[in-house]
């Protein structure tokens, strides 16, 4: 630090100064240090000698409120996942792809975008559309390339991100390692990785979309696997009328109260609130279809204990994801209830929480039915985010 001017010594000239914040007299004129008693003040006149007068605990204080204003600016609100309340941690490790609306953007596109397969003519949305909950509406197995049919029927996507594992048997146990499977799979998409990517940078945008999300224009099997997942973590049910019920901004009407108590004894087990899914392989007695002999678990495992046990799938928006099981084999919500109340078929692998004949009335089943259209969530459904609008 400079050091004052020694006093004493005498200047005729008055010059004006700045009294600065370590007590010394400043000229801007002569620009150097002053004694006092050659300065006419000019503290409060111009606005920079007022800035210098602010102490420097106000310019600390000014300094940590702005930079909070800046934080809080760049932290869009899309890049936080919201967990709805009361719902339990999910599985997916968002540390790993944290979410971040380009990405989101990237994979909603690459969700609807046919250059995923072989012939350009079959998307990720052909089997998974959003009105019927990403399910696929009327068709008992999925549809694939050129028409072939696949072994099963298309599950309804939602709450992956509470998923630790994929597939009616279990087969995929990473979301980002899900979208191969189709894409390669020679009955739904039969391309290859490497080919998608060289489609995909041969396009006029997406290398330049691509950039924009990842930051690099250099289009891999990891950032189209990243992408689709981050679009498919953002599907999240929470709001059908059975949540608005439990948060206590609605009622259930007699007959849903009691489908709902009839549930919780019978079916809850397994389809467990609030996501409807225990997350466990079970086999609820389905009759074994001779033309498919799909054994579910058993494939994976080897572990002859695990025959015929199917992922417990959730029941959130049941009601728009008809044909039901993983072979669509029930057409609608009457046939399943009938099945669990009178054709559970028993065997060694039979999960225990359906040993005992469940002997439902035709009253119980429809309340049961009414119940479950409460966990329609037309919010879910309709809502715009999800819909892919090329622009
Ligand atoms: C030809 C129809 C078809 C296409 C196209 C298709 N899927 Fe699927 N999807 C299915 C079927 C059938 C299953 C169940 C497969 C099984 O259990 O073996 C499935 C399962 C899934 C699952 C697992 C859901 C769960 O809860 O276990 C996810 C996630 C998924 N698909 C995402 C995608 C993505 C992403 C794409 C595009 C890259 C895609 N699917 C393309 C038919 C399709
Ligand atoms: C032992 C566990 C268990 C119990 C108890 C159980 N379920 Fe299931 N549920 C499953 C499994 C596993 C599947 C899938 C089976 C398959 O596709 O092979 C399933 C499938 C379903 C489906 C079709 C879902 C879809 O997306 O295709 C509905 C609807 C359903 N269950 C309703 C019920 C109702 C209602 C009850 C009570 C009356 C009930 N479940 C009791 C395990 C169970």
């Amino acid at each position: 630090m400079p050091s004052p001017p020694g006093e004493g010594i005498f200047f005729a000239q008055v010059y004006n100064c700045h009294r600065l914040m370590n007590g010394y007299y400043f000229s801007s004129k002569k620009y150097r240090f002053l004694p006092k008693k050659e300065c006419r003040l000019s503290e409060g006149k111009t606005l920079l000698s007022r800035l210098r007068m602010v102490s420097m605990k106000t310019w600390i204080i000014i300094g940590v409120v702005m930079a909070l204003g800046l934080l809080s600016f760049s932290r869009k609100p899309a890049d936080r996942f919201v967990v709805p309340a009361g719902w339990p941690k999910p599985a997916y490790n968002f540390k790993k792809n944290p979410l971040d609306p380009q990405k989101v953007e990237m994979g909603k596109r690459l969700f609807n975008e046919t250059l995923l397969s072989r012939d350009n003519t079959i998307s990720c949305n052909s089997c998974h559309a959003q009105y019927t909950a990403f399910a696929h509406t009327d068709h008992s197995l999925s549809h694939g390339i050129e028409g072939k049919i696949g072994p099963r029927n298309s599950p309804a996507l939602m709450n992956l991100a509470w998923s630790n594992s994929f597939m009616w048997d279990g087969s995929v146990t990473q979301l980002d390692l899900q979208a191969q499977k189709p894409i390669t799979n020679p009955l739904e998409m039969d391309e290859t990785m490497e080919h998608v990517v060289a489609k995909l940078k041969a396009t006029s945008n997406y290398p330049d979309l691509f950039f924009r999300a990842f930051g690099d224009s250099l289009i891999t099997v990891d950032m189209i696997m990243q992408s689709l997942s981050q679009f498919m973590l953002t599907l999240v049910s929470a709001n059908a009328r059975y949540d608005r019920v439990m948060n206590g901004a609605d009622t259930f009407t007699k007959r849903e109260a009691n489908g709902y108590a009839l549930f919780k004894q019978d079916c809850a087990a397994c389809h467990k609130e609030p996501l409807f899914t225990n997350g466990q392989f079970e086999n609820n007695g389905l009759a074994v279809d001779e033309s498919l002999a799909d054994g579910g678990r058993v494939k994976i495992t080897h572990n002859a204990g695990d025959s015929l046990k199917f992922k417990v799938p959730t029941l959130r928006n049941i009601e728009v994801t008809y044909p039901y099981m993983h072979d669509g084999r029930f057409r609608n919500l009457q046939m399943v209830l009938f099945q669990y109340s009178e054709h559970v078929q028993q065997s060694s692998t039979l999960s225990v929480h359906l040993q005992k004949k469940l002997m439902l009335t035709e009253q119980n089943k429809g309340d049961i039915i009414l119940f479950l259209k409460t966990l329609t969530d037309e919010e879910f459904l309709k809502n715009k985010k999800f819909e892919f609008v090329n622009n």
